[in-house]
């Protein structure tokens, strides 16, 4: 009886850590997302690794960021026509669920920039900025190494194909969240800042870079 007691314990106790490791601190269970991502795969990936450089990849990028946008699309605060159609019957948790699913993806692989003479320019602006163009570091919330942060919403870069990072930072310009959104004007007031050359730099530096700074 006893023996039968301690295995109906040790079964509910393996169950329930289960579960714990498979819901992410915000909320979303990637196993779940696994299977809602069949559809989004022809372009980001099964694995998130996008098909071609013009879509975004979406692997590691964070639960937070990921949730964010689709909710973006879906109200047309973020405005492109796939992803409106993409996300318009996904609810909040569907949201979780498929970001939990791809920030446990290891992310997208650097790849060598194509124009490897802006490198430096690149790399200034994004550790140091330009205090004379009123440029802050980009580094200050992406990280020295491109990660993000995802409890403040700031994505992850590193690795990103500039193909997407000129068209994202282009559209950034324009600001298109809703006044009051909690993020509303900090990239579009950064990104105003920036020339179309800057904004190559960025996207050449970031393409590549998969390691912290060794300094
Ligand atoms: C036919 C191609 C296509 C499919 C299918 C698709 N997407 Fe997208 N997705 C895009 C494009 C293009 C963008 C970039 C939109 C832009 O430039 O604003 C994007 C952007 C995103 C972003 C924002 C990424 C970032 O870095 O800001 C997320 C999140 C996303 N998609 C999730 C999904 C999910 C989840 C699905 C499936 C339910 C899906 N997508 C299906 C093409 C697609
Ligand atoms: C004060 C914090 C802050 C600074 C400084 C900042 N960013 Fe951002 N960045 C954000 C936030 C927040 C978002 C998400 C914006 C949104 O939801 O529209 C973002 C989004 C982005 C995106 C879109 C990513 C994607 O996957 O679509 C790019 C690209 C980007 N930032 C590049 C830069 C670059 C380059 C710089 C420096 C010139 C910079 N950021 C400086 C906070 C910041």
């Amino acid at each position: 009886m006893a023996v039968r007691l301690i295995a109906v314990f040790v079964l509910w106790a393996s169950a329930s850590l289960v579960t714990a490791a498979t819901v992410s601190p915000w909320g979303g269970r990637p196993d779940v997302g696994k299977t809602r991502v069949a559809v989004c795969s022809a372009c980001h990936g099964l694995d998130g690794q996008a098909t071609t450089p013009i879509y975004p990849s979406l692997a590691g990028q964070h639960e937070t960021y990921i949730v964010d946008q689709l909710k973006n699309f879906k109200l047309g605060h973020r405005v492109n026509p796939i992803m409106l159609a993409m996300s318009q019957t996904l609810s909040d948790q569907d949201m979780h669920d498929i970001g939990a699913y791809y920030a446990a993806q290891p992310p997208h692989a650097a790849a060598a920039s194509p124009l490897p003479s802006d490198l430096a320019a690149g790399a200034q602006l994004y550790r140091g900025g330009d205090r004379s163009r009123r440029i802050p570091a980009c580094a200050a919330c992406h990280g020295p190494d491109g990660r993000g942060n995802p409890a403040s919403g700031f994505p992850l870069l590193q690795g990103q194909s500039a193909v997407y990072l000129v068209a994202r930072l282009s559209a950034l310009q324009q600001a298109r969240l809703p006044p009051g959104h909690p993020r509303a004007d900090i990239m579009p007031t950064v990104a105003r800042q920036l020339t179309a050359a800057d904004i190559q730099a960025l996207a050449d530096y970031l393409q590549q870079l998969d390691e912290p700074p060794s300094h």
